[in-house]
């Protein structure tokens, strides 16, 4: 099966995308939603946290206290190293694990950090999703309701535009409005069933 990586800055569209081949009939795995299963109460990842972070990290019913988990790892590389050496490697043998369970001519594989966690390998053609950052920035103030000054920081960790589209196989304009990613992404659809046909 076709492994379509799917990639993009925060708030670029990668969600829609997803749900747009998801309406084609495609399955998608989602390593964001993945990572939130894995630090659901109870889950032994979220007791690792808790025992590297301490008990602050956690409310009182359990749950992860996501507001503490970010602004412990916000500024901090250590910190924000050892989440990632925590849930990454879970995330991405949750990935495998699904994987082998698709049948299909492809899939669209969502990892928001596909560069940065150098998941290159792991998908046979990198997809990304891109919007300009003005269009970018009022989305996610929008969905958000973060400031500015932290949108700018947030994009500031992530790998460049720039970057992500001299690095994809496959590039989606998210610029516009819903229709045109609508047209983009048919296209994309007929063009990786022809793939898979080879
Ligand atoms: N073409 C579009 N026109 C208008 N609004 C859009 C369009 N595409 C996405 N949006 C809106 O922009 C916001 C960000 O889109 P989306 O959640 O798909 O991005 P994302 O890349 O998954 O973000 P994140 O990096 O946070 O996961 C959402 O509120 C979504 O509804
Ligand atoms: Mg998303």
């Amino acid at each position: 099966m076709l492994k379509i990586g799917l990639t993009g800055g925060i708030g670029c569209g990668k969600s829609t995308v997803s749900r747009l081949f998801a309406d084609l009939g495609m399955p998608i795995i989602d390593a964001d939603e993945i990572s939130h299963r894995l630090v659901a109460r109870g889950q032994p990842a979220l007791q690792r946290i808790a025992q590297v972070f301490g008990s602050e990290i956690l409310l009182e019913n359990g749950e992860l206290n996501r507001a503490a988990l970010k602004a412990r790892i916000f500024d901090n590389s250590q910190a924000k190293q050892q989440l990632e050496a925590i849930l990454h490697p879970l995330v991405f043998s949750s990935c495998a694990e699904q994987l082998r369970s698709l049948t299909g001519a492809y899939c669209i594989l969502s990892i928001p950090l596909l560069f940065e966690t150098h998941a290159e390998s792991f998908v046979d053609r990198i997809l990304v999703v891109d919007c300009d950052e003005t269009t970018q920035i009022a989305r996610v103030q929008r969905r958000d309701n973060l400031s500015l000054e932290r949108i700018q920081a947030i994009i500031a960790t992530q790998v460049s535009s720039t970057f992500r589209k001299a690095h994809a196989h496959d590039i989606v304009d998210n610029s516009k409005n819903d229709t045109t990613l609508a047209e983009q992404v048919k296209k994309l659809h007929n063009f990786y069933l022809s793939l898979s046909h080879c």
